[in-house]
């Protein structure tokens, strides 16, 4: 397909779609609410139904998993989570603004807040246990990983993108 003519498809269906393919298995489903992206105006035909967009300020985080769902022992085993912590994390709505590309951010220009990956990372992830993140942008889920003890693999098309990824992260 033409990759200048931009349609619509349903993300979330198709990336479900690759990873049964490959033998994942489904878990669970997040809904993130990202508060501050309530006042978008892409709102294609306005005031007409001729061709309006429907604004979804929600995104859905896919849980899965190969093999066995219960965690197979890798990294220390030491739960971190306190009681309150723990119960706002798995109460699948999870209400985080979404990331505002400051000045600095003129790198990938779909980064997500260090929240997400903060909450998913302690969630399903043990200190020293590998976090993947095959698509990493900026590095957001690197720079978290490190933080929470995790060690941590970013893949990137994006020279521009991974040197910035890596200043982040002190490697460079
Ligand atoms: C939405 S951005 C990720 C942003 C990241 N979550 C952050 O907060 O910085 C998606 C990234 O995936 C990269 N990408 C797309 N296809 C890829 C592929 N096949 N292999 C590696 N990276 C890819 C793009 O270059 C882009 O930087």
């Amino acid at each position: 397909m033409d990759a200048r003519v931009k349609i619509k498809c349903d993300i979330s269906y198709i990336i479900k779609n690759v990873f049964y393919n490959a033998g994942f298995k489904y878990r669970d489903k997040i809904y993130w609410d990202k508060q501050n992206l309530k006042n978008l105006t892409a709102w294609g035909s306005y005031e007409s139904s001729s061709d309006p967009n429907i604004l979804l300020p929600f995104e859905e985080i896919v849980i899965l998993y190969k093999q066995t769902k219960k965690k197979q022992k890798m990294g220390t085993n030491v739960n971190e989570m306190i009681d309150k912590e723990f119960k706002e994390y798995v109460n699948g709505h999870w209400v985080i603004n979404g990331e505002v590309r400051g000045r600095e951010m003129d790198n990938c220009p779909a980064p997500f807040p260090q929240e997400i990956p903060s909450r998913l990372i302690k969630l399903f992830s043990y200190r020293g246990d590998i976090v993947l993140d095959p698509f990493s942008g900026n590095g957001t889920t690197c720079v978290v990983a490190k933080k929470l003890g995790r060690n941590y693999i970013g893949f990137e098309l994006s020279k521009k993108y991974t040197d910035y990824a890596n200043r982040r992260i002190g490697l460079l």
